[in-house]
Parts: C-alpha cells; sequence; structure tokens
C-alpha cells in the first residue's frame, strides 16, 4: 500500500521534548511528594508522553489507561464515548490525568465528570500540548508541555487519520 505523503514542518525536535518532559516529572515529583498519585494516560495519544514523563518521576505512582472516543466532524469534537475506563480504585487518591493535547477542551471536561463520580481526593491535568486559543469549555490544565498556536499537528503520539504517532518529534500538517 502507498503511503500518503502529507506535508509538515517539524515544531520541536526529539531534544526539546525530552528536555521539557524531564523538567515537568521532576515538578511534578515535588508536588505530589510523601503522595502517591494515580496517573492516568489517555490512549492512544499520550502513551509517548506518558511513558517518557513517568520515567522521570522519582515518587511512587500508580499508573492507569483510559480511553474515549469523539465522533469528530473535521476539527470540531461531536459526541463522547468512553471506550475504556480505568481499573484503580481513585477513591480519595490524587490522580493525574495525562493527555496529548487540549484543544476545545470537551474531551477532558467529559472525562472529568465521569471521574468526579469516583470521589477521587483531587484531579490535576498534565497536558503536552495546549491549544488555548482553541477552548470552548472552560478547562485549564495545571502542568502543560509546551503552549501552540491553532495548527493541526502530528507525531509523539499524535495522529493524522491514525499517521504519524511513531515521529519522536512534534510537526505541524501544511496544507
Ligand atoms: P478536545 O476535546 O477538543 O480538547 O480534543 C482533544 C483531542 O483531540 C486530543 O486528545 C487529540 O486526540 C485530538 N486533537 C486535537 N488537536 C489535535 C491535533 O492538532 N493533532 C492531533 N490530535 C488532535
Ligand atoms: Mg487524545
Amino acid at each position: 500500500m502507498e503511503r500518503a505523503k502529507d506535508n509538515y514542518k517539524i515544531l520541536l525536535t526529539e531534544k526539546q521534548i525530552q528536555k521539557r518532559v524531564k523538567r515537568l516529572g521532576k515538578i511534578i515529583s515535588d508536588d505530589y511528594r510523601g503522595k502517591e498519585p494515580v496517573i492516568i494516560c489517555m490512549l492512544k495519544g499520550a502513551v509517548y508522553f506518558f511513558a517518557d514523563l513517568i520515567k522521570h518521576i522519582d515518587i511512587p505512582v500508580m499508573i492507569d489507561f483510559a480511553r474515549l472516543s469523539s465522533y469528530r466532524n473535521g476539527t470540531t469534537s461531536g459526541k463522547m464515548e468512553l471506550i475504556a475506563d480505568i481499573t484503580a480504585e481513585i477513591e480519595n487518591r490524587d490522580v493525574l490525568i495525562v493527555e496529548d493535547i487540549v484543544d476545545s477542551g470537551k474531551t477532558l471536561s467529559y472525562f472529568i465528570d465521569l471521574l468526579k463520580e469516583k470521589k477521587p481526593a483531587s484531579i490535576k491535568i498534565c497536558t503536552f500540548l495546549d491549544k488555548k486559543e482553541r477552548r470552548e469549555v472552560d478547562i485549564t490544565a495545571d502542568y502543560i508541555g509546551f503552549d501552540i498556536p491553532c495548527g493541526f499537528v502530528i507525531g509523539y503520539g499524535l495522529d493524522y487519520a491514525e499517521r504519524y504517532r511513531e515521529f519522536p518529534f512534534l510537526a505541524e500538517i501544511i496544507q
């Protein structure tokens, strides 16, 4: 099968990403020291970021995974569905959600409402990327890798029609 060749330009190199992720791991470790948070990886996009991040966290943690799907119409997020829920007991636990990118904020807003029903002690958000300009609901991430402008980005776990997740760098699709 012939591969689609979309045009893209590199926004963040592997080296830039790794430096920032290491720093975030240190900040998160210091903030949660003395606690044992449950860190939730949002599949599939956050896998790279999550795997790198937890290597730099030097406190005990529990990890878990959740997967949501939104029926997207172009770049507009539509109806949300929880495809795979966490299995960890999070009542009275500190929860840190690790996401690839916060765009409209609808995905995280939906997920956080579900998590709150399980009565965790706290919920914080760590996102690799933040596209603040596109926010539609009131969601603020507590830890942000990089702020980026509106364009569509790929790599380091992020996809365009399921492609390009394996790139170790972040690039922007050029139309
Ligand atoms: P939100 O619900 O609008 O905040 O959308 C968040 C989700 O949309 C992310 O978890 C990504 O899966 C996806 N997404 C948003 N922007 C991009 C992008 O630029 N590249 C790849 N995926 C994106
Ligand atoms: Mg995602």
